[in-house]
């Protein structure tokens, strides 16, 4: 049987399970506060309109992202907690529907699945509450999301960088490369932008998913030099105005921002089709990163960018670097290595590892929800996996990041950064065996400076088969399943 038709079984059973996302633990509380503001400059990014109604496919009107930040330890919400899956269910379930290009999957039960969970799973982080105190500027992330996903999915990864100090900002793309997201505008009615096919768009796209995909490359690009814009405003003193303008309304405490972003030290980041455009960015002279943090860069979004100057950290997962796939005449692991290489030459410094033990998902909340032999099930790029603890796995991703972002703030490599290259090649590793010795907690290093400490590693012998795991029983049936299912899409379309 199909996994999809067995997840669809599932839905028609009662939830079984009660899901919750851990609190966050580190030096500070994490603040959230979600804020959409129009653009100063409201256009069509490209002439591309749909077919049906004539309507342009990219018009940039607002720009929408959650603020991830840290905030005085013990200090409460001052507005409800914000909800994984948000309004509008049904806009989103259609989103899944359409993206899912299967019969099997259908309008009615994809919108009852996430009805169950709309509401009930949380984000534990304080709501609307002032940045912690003090004088010095804190740095700042750029995250662009990949396909399908909303910004929420990445609460834990975003929440555990705030509460280690960096300023986090997820941004939720307008692009039509996501299941679903309202733009709402103060005194506007709102508009639904749902996952775009490229059957529905004129010329030049007329059915060329490729034209598709560098256009909506386009469209996030100005995304996130708009969130740029927006947050320099609150470095600038302008938060008020920010509060008084976001459609969202949160804010009240944007003031504490003024002069705490350290726009020396903007990193901009992303995963799967957000990693394509991290790297993209970096070209971008009015983004001005200062260098780029790549999860699993896209497979199937268009070319890799390499033209850029600054330092990079790229950290694959076990599943996106032991996978072999063609990407433009040459294999994806080679292309992303020189990628770093030609960074390194440049830079002196740049990274390119992998993390033993996860799955395509793992930088999402998605391994927190579910089991992991319900992930192992559902997301395809897991299979031939030992999937680690997913709590583990993710604080591995905040750790290196927090490294990374303490290098380019002073030039002081610690943790994973000491390490020379442990492996120029991917190599199928048991971390329980004696040749495991060497690496870093799960790391490969495929790319690296050469004064790193490490630069002698043990070479690992390969092991002679894959680990080949089959796919666990599904004893638990949940609702929650059907969020992996989700996320299995995103895994398996780019
Ligand atoms: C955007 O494109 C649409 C359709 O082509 C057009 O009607 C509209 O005037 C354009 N808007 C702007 C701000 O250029
Ligand atoms: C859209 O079309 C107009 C008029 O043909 C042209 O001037 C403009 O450069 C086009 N914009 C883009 C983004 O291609
Ligand atoms: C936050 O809420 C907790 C639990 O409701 C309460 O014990 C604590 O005193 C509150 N903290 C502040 C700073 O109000
Ligand atoms: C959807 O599935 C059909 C049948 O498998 C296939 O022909 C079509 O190309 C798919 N459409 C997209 C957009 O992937
Ligand atoms: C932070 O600073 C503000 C303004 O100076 C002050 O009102 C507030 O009490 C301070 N909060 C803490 C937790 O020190
Ligand atoms: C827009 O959607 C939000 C919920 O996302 C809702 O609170 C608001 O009332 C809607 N506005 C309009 C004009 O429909
Ligand atoms: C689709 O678009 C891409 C990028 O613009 C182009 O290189 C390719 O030739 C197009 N494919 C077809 C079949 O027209
Ligand atoms: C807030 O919105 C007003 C009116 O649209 C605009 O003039 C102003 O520049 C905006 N302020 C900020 C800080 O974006
Ligand atoms: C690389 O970028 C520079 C400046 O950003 C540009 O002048 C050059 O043409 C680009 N090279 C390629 C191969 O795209
Ligand atoms: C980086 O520099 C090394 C040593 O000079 C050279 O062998 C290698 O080809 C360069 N790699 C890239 C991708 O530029
Ligand atoms: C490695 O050493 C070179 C030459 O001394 C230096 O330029 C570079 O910054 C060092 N890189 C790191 C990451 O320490
Ligand atoms: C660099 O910053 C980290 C904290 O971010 C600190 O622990 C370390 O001592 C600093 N190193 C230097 C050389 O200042």
């Amino acid at each position: 049987m199909h996994p999809l038709s067995v997840a669809l079984v599932c839905l028609l059973l009662p939830p079984s399970l009660s899901q919750s996302l851990p609190s966050y633990s580190g030096q500070y509380g994490v603040g959230l506060v979600d804020i959409e503001v129009p653009v100063e400059n409201p256009r069509n990014i490209t002439n591309t309109t749909f077919t049906s109604n004539g309507q342009p496919a990219w018009f940039l009107e607002t720009v929408f992202f959650s603020l991830y930040y840290p905030v005085a330890p013990g200090t409460n919400s001052s507005a409800p907690a914000h909800p994984w899956i948000g309004d509008p269910v049904d806009c989103v379930a259609a989103g899944i529907v359409v993206s899912a290009n299967s019969s099997d999957v259908t309008d009615e039960l994809v919108s009852e699945a996430l009805s169950s969970v709309a509401g009930s799973v949380k984000i534990p982080a304080q709501a609307d509450t002032p940045l912690v105190n003090g004088t010095s500027a804190l740095p700042v992330l750029l995250f662009s999301v990949g396909d399908i996903s909303l910004r929420t999915w990445y609460s834990q990864y975003a929440g555990r960088l705030a509460a280690n100090g960096v300023v986090t900002a997820v941004i939720e793309h307008r692009d039509g490369s996501l299941a679903c997201t309202v733009v709402e505008e103060n005194d506007k009615p709102n508009r639904t932008v749902q996952y775009y096919q490229a059957s529905q768009l004129g010329a030049p796209v007329s059915g060329n998913t490729t034209e598709m995909i560098m256009e909506q490359r386009s469209f996030r690009q100005a995304e996130v030099e708009e969130t740029v814009r927006v947050l320099q405003e609150l470095t600038a003193g302008r938060g008020q105005q920010i509060h008084q303008n976001n459609s969202r309304n949160e804010g009240q405490y944007l003031t504490s921002f003024t002069n705490r972003l350290d726009f020396a030290n903007l990193v901009m980041g992303g995963h799967s089709f957000g990693a394509t455009l991290a790297l993209q960015a970096l070209s971008d002279s009015s983004i001005s990163a200062r260098a780029g943090l790549a999860f699993d860069p896209g497979k199937s979004s268009g070319p890799l960018n390499s033209n850029f100057s600054q330092s990079v950290l790229i950290p694959d997962s076990e599943s996106w670097s032991s996978q072999p796939s063609e990407f433009y005449g040459q294999q994806h692991f080679e292309v992303v290595k020189e990628i770093a290489e030609s960074a390194l030459n440049r830079t002196g410094a740049s990274w390119f590892m992998t993390l033993l033990g996860t799955a395509h998902t793992s930088i999402t909340d998605a391994p927190l929800l579910v089991s992991p032999s319900l992930l192992g099930f559902f997301d395809p790029t897991s299979v031939n996996v030992s999937l680690g603890d997913p709590s583990t796995n993710i604080q591995q991703y905040v750790t290196v990041s927090t490294e990374f972002f303490e290098f380019l703030h002073n030039g002081t490599r610690s943790g994973i950064l000491t390490s020379g290259v442990t492996a120029p090649e991917f190599v199928a590793i048991n971390l329980n065996d004696s040749n495991a010795q060497g690496f870093f907690d799960g790391w490969e290093i495929h790319v690296a400076p050469s004064n790193g400490t490490k630069a002698s590693a043990p070479t690992p012998t390969p092991t002679s088969t894959p680990k080949s795991k089959s796919a666990a029983p599904l004893t638990s049936c949940s609702l929650v399943s059907f969020l992996v299912v989700m996320l299995a899409m995103l895994a398996s379309s780019l």
